[in-house]
C-alpha cells in the first residue's frame, strides 16, 4: 500500500451550554455540533517511525507555522502513537497534512486532524479498528474529536464526547467568518470562569435543554434555527477579543438570519437563508474588512472518512 488519504470536517456548536468547572479541569456541557463542509486532508505513507508534515490553513510565514507544531505536540502525532500502542503495531508512518480549517479558530481542526488520521492509519496499517474503537481512542485525544469522526449532527455530553447521532436531513448554509489570530480554548473556558466568579454571567447550575435547537435543525425554518443558537463561549470569548462584537454585528448588518461565536472562537458562524444568499453573505463579509478570510459552507456533512 503506497498512500492512504482520509478527510475530516469542521463543526460549528449550534448549542453549547457549559456547565461548571469539573474537578478534571474540563466543564461539563450540553451541546449539539453540526458537521461543515470544510475539510482537512491527512495522508499517510509506509515509514520508519513518525514524520508529520503540515500545509496550508495557517502554516507557513507569516507567524503561522507555531499554530500546527510538526511534533508530538501535534494531536496528529498523538493519534498515531495511541492507535498504534492500542494495535500493538508499530507507529511507523510519513503523515501529511493538508489544512483548509484554520487552527486555534473554534472550528475544531486539530480534532479533525486527528479524527482523519485514526481512519487513514487505520487503513495504512490494516488495524481493522471498529468505529467505536475508533471512538473511543478519540475521546482519548480531545473532547472534540469523537464529533470529528461520527459527523452530521450529534448531540453532545459530557466533556462534549459522549455522543448521540441526531437525524437531521434539512441541509444548512452558513458563512464562516474567520479572524487573523486564534483564541486559545482552554483561555475562553477560563475567562467563562472568571466571568462566572464575578457574577457577570449566569453560573451555568442550570443547562438550558437542547431540545429546541434539534427540533429546529430537523426541520427548520431558518428563523427559528436563528432564534435557538446559542453559545456560553461567546461572553468569555467577547471579553477576550473585544473587536469580535465589531464582526458578529457585521454578520447581522449584512443579513445573516444570525451570527454567532463557533464553538471557544474567535471564528464568527453566520447563518444563511440558501446557498444563494450564502453567497451574497460572503462577498458582503469579504469587504467588511472584519474578517481575515470568509468561506461559505453547508452542513450537515460526514464525519471523518477514506477518500
Ligand atoms: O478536550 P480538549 O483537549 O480539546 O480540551 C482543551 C481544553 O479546553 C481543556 O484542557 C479545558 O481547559 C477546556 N475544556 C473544558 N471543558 C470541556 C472541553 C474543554 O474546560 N468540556
Amino acid at each position: 500500500m503506497t498512500a492512504v488519504a482520509a478527510q475530516a470536517p469542521a463543526k460549528v456548536n449550534v448549542h453549547l451550554a457549559v456547565g461548571p468547572l469539573r474537578p478534571d479541569g474540563f466543564h461539563e456541557l450540553r451541546t449539539v455540533y453540526l458537521a461543515v463542509s470544510l475539510f482537512d486532508t491527512v495522508t499517510v505513507r509506509p515509514g520508519d517511525g513518525l514524520a508529520l508534515t503540515v500545509s496550508g490553513e495557517g502554516t507557513g510565514p507569516p507567524g503561522g507555522a507555531d499554530l500546527v507544531p510538526t511534533d508530538r505536540r501535534n494531536l496528529v502525532w498523538r493519534a498515531a502513537e495511541l492507535l498504534a500502542a492500542s494495535a500493538g503495531v508499530g507507529a511507523d508512518a510519513t503523515i501529511e497534512i493538508a489544512k483548509s480549517i484554520p487552527a486555534a479558530a473554534g472550528l475544531a481542526g486539530g480534532s479533525a486532524d486527528a479524527a482523519a488520521a485514526l481512519v487513514a492509519l487505520d487503513a495504512l496499517w490494516g488495524t481493522r479498528a471498529s468505529r467505536e474503537d475508533l471512538a473511543g481512542l478519540a475521546a482519548q485525544l480531545g473532547s472534540d474529536v469523537p464529533f470529528s469522526l461520527l459527523g452530521g449532527v450529534a448531540r453532545g455530553a459530557g466533556r462534549g464526547e459522549r455522543l448521540t447521532p441526531v437525524l437531521a436531513r434539512t441541509t444548512w448554509h452558513w458563512v464562516l467568518g474567520i479572524a487573523g489570530e486564534g483564541l486559545s480554548t482552554p483561555a475562553v473556558y477560563g475567562e467563562l470562569d472568571r466571568l462566572r466568579a464575578a457574577g457577570r454571567v449566569p453560573d451555568g447550575r442550570d443547562l438550558p435543554a437542547a431540545e429546541p435547537v434539534i427540533a429546529a435543525l430537523r426541520s427548520g425554518p431558518t428563523a427559528v434555527l436563528a432564534a435557538s443558537l446559542a453559545n456560553d463561549l461567546q461572553a468569555p470569548a467577547l471579553a477576550l477579543r473585544p473587536g469580535l462584537a465589531r464582526a458578529l454585528r457585521a454578520a447581522t448588518e449584512a443579513g445573516a438570519a444570525a451570527a454567532l461565536v463557533s464553538g471557544s472562537g474567535p471564528t464568527v458562524a453566520a447563518l444563511a437563508d440558501d446557498e444563494r444568499d450564502a453567497l451574497r453573505l460572503t462577498a458582503a463579509l469579504a469587504g467588511a474588512g472584519v474578517f481575515r478570510t470568509v468561506r461559505a459552507v453547508h452542513g450537515p456533512v460526514p464525519g471523518a472518512r477514506l477518500v
